[in-house]
């Protein structure tokens, strides 16, 4: 949400910076600009839309300059305008600045400022920053000290990167929102998200909230607000540039989708023993006190958590998912023997790390189940698990979710053995089957009909999915994806709930999605048969032969596996059907509208 670059050091800045938008995109796309400094001032390019009309303009503009900014917007105050594009600068344009988050007391600073004969051009909270290092220069101050004065005078949730004239650095605070420092051969970077300048380096630091870094052509130096170094380790990330490049697809989402059997691979990968059934999680402490178990998730992770709840009850402990959102108000209690685990994927999520302090604050245990190594989730929580997905570019999360799932799987058979001393998973087979989950992974990729089914019910009125047990979370994440990239009205249900209310909507011109994971399938074919009556089409997602492909229209295949895999591998399914409903459609398939990825305002 919002994707900051800052890069100095020798050569042209220009070339790093467009890179790093283009490679930022996916955290917004409504407006994109850049600042560039050299001997004749700060230079900026910027517009409302995407990377692409900044480039072209930025190829006619002659922008020289070792050390510059950029921003890819996802709009909070104020609309997707020119104006309200970022770089921001003050009057006299010799400080400019970038932002991510949102400045609380914006308003006020913006009144005093004005009453002081500031004008602002933008209706953005982020104005107000370059105004008030301005006033601060104009006092008399050193950039460094007049740019730590602003910050002080913040509140609310900030990434900032600033640049003024005259001084050849580039001056970044956080608080709430990620930045993080990659150290490249010739200069240094500063983004929001690593793969922002992987082409570059793997060597980061991830910044803290409260930290202030300023990065010089000979260094980067980073305090505390009060000026005190802070120490922060370098780490070398095992992300490549290839790996988060869009290679031969037409889309991230498609890579990401067929990356699934190595995704998966390396999610499981020396977590379970196939021949003794053990499951082994490294080196996360014995989970014997926990006496139950809250999951915390937003979106396509909540689905996951729903799904790894599924799995915990099944395995006999006591397990709740909660929107992370809710939790301030809606919260189910915990106390110190609660576990409660924090599902996101990128980590940086602003209402799942909110839930994470709601956690710390009631004394329960805490532990991240995410993809990125240093995101404020796995700094903020007392252990981690790693999803090990790889770098998810596109904004619909698909590899990510189906490594959260089997994860949750291993990780609901370990918390029931350590705390209650049997498991009511029948893991041993689930352990056996975990070896051939990458080549079931890679048969639905290879064999999926998905594309014609898409064709097949192309612009009908509504899509229903629908499911029991494992099958349900994964007709509601069936539903999101297929509304977020389609646009179109897609929801889903529990099977059973469909005659307490949806079924009213069930039409002729109503596909339904009926996902049969092998338990109460008989249940689950009741449910479609209530739907194939009032003359909707229903698309079977169950193994050849299953019974249900007879009172279906179609039938999208997934193997005879353990239930816990089945809904899983159905959801590979689904995501094939909904990419391929949104490329019929012409969508913006990995930059969908109104979203971005990493929401990091609540
Ligand atoms: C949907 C999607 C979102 C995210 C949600 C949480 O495809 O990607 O719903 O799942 O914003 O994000 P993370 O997992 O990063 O906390």
């Amino acid at each position: 949400m919002c994707g900051i670059i800052g890069r100095i050091g020798r050569g042209e800045a220009i070339e790093p910076l467009v890179t790093g938008l283009e490679n930022l995109e996916y955290r917004g796309y409504d407006s994109a600009g850049v600042a560039v400094r050299n001997g004749a001032g700060i230079e900026i390019v910027k517009r409302s839309g995407t990377v692409d009309t900044v480039a072209e303009a930025i190829d006619g503009a002659d922008l020289g300059g070792s050390l510059g900014i950029g921003h890819t917007r996802w709009s909070t105050h104020g609309p997707p305008t020119d104006e309200n594009a970022h770089p921001h600068t003050c009057a006299t344009s010799d400080v400019a600045v970038v932002h991510n988050g949102v400045i609380e007391n914006h308003a006020a600073l913006r009144a005093r400022l004005r009453d002081a004969g500031h004008e602002f051009t933008s209706e953005t909270d982020t104005e107000v920053v370059p105004h008030l290092v301005h006033e601060h220069l104009d006092r008399g101050l050193e950039p460094e000290a007049a740019f730590r004065r602003a910050v002080d005078e913040l509140e609310g949730s900030y990434a900032i990167a600033a640049i003024c004239d005259g001084a050849t650095a580039i001056y970044a605070a956080r608080q709430g929102s990620p930045l993080v420092v990659g150290y490249a051969g010739d200069g240094y970077f500063l983004a929001s998200d690593v793969p922002a300048f992987l082409e570059y380096t793997d060597t980061v630091t991830y910044l803290e909230d409260g930290d202030v870094a300023v990065l010089r052509p000979d260094g980067v130096r980073i305090t505390d607000r009060t000026g005190t170094p802070a120490r922060r380790d370098r780490q070398t990330v095992d992300w490549n540039a290839g790996e988060a490049g869009k290679g031969d697809f037409d889309h991230y989402m498609l890579k990401e989708i067929t990356e699934q059997p190595t995704s998966l691979a390396q999610a499981i990968e020396g977590r379970y023993d196939a021949d003794t059934g053990r499951i082994a999680l490294e080196d996360l402490d014995s989970f014997a006190d926990v006496e139950r178990v809250v999951l915390v998730a937003c979106g396509t992770s909540y689905h996951a958590a729903k799904y790894g709840t599924v799995a915990l009850r099944r395995s006999g402990v006591d397990a709740t998912a909660i929107l992370a959102n809710e939790c301030s108000l809606a919260a189910p209690p915990i106390d110190e023997e609660t576990l409660v685990i924090a599902v996101t994927q990128s980590g940086e999520t602003a209402d799942t790390l909110a839930a994470v302090d709601w956690a710390k604050r009631h004394g329960a245990r805490t532990l991240a189940l995410t993809n990125v190594v240093g995101s404020s989730a796995a700094r903020e929580t007392d252990q981690q698990l790693f999803i090990r997905a790889g770098p998810e570019i596109g904004v619909a999360a698909t590899k990510t979710f189906s490594s959260q799932a089997v994860l949750l799987s291993l990780l609901a058979h370990r918390i029931a053995v350590d705390s209650t001393g049997t498991s009511g998973l029948a893991h041993e087979e689930l352990c056996r089957e975990l070896e051939r989950l990458p080549d079931h992974v890679s048969s639905i990729v290879d064999e999926s009909t998905a594309a014609s089914i898409a064709t097949r019910y192309h612009g009908r009125d509504a899509y229903f999915f629908i499911g029991r047990g494992y099958g349900y979370p994964v007709a509601k994440e069936g539903a999101l994806k297929f509304k977020e990239i389609t646009y179109e009205h897609a929801e889903g249900f529990a099977s059973g709930e469909l005659k307490h209310g949806p079924l009213a909507l069930v039409t002729p011109e109503t596909p339904v999605y009926a996902i049969f994971t092998g338990e109460e399938d008989g249940v689950t074919r009741t449910n479609a048969a209530e739907a194939t009556t009032r003359g909707a089409p229903v698309v079977a997602i169950c193994p050849p032969g299953h019974d249900a492909i007879e009172l279906a229209d179609a039938h999208l295949a997934i193997p005879d596996v353990h239930p816990i895999l089945s809904g899983l591998l159905a959801t590979i399914q689904l995501q094939l059907v909904s990419y391929h409903a949104a490329s019929l459609l012409d969508r913006e398939i990995d930059k969908p509208r109104n979203l971005a990825k990493s929401v990091t305002v609540e």
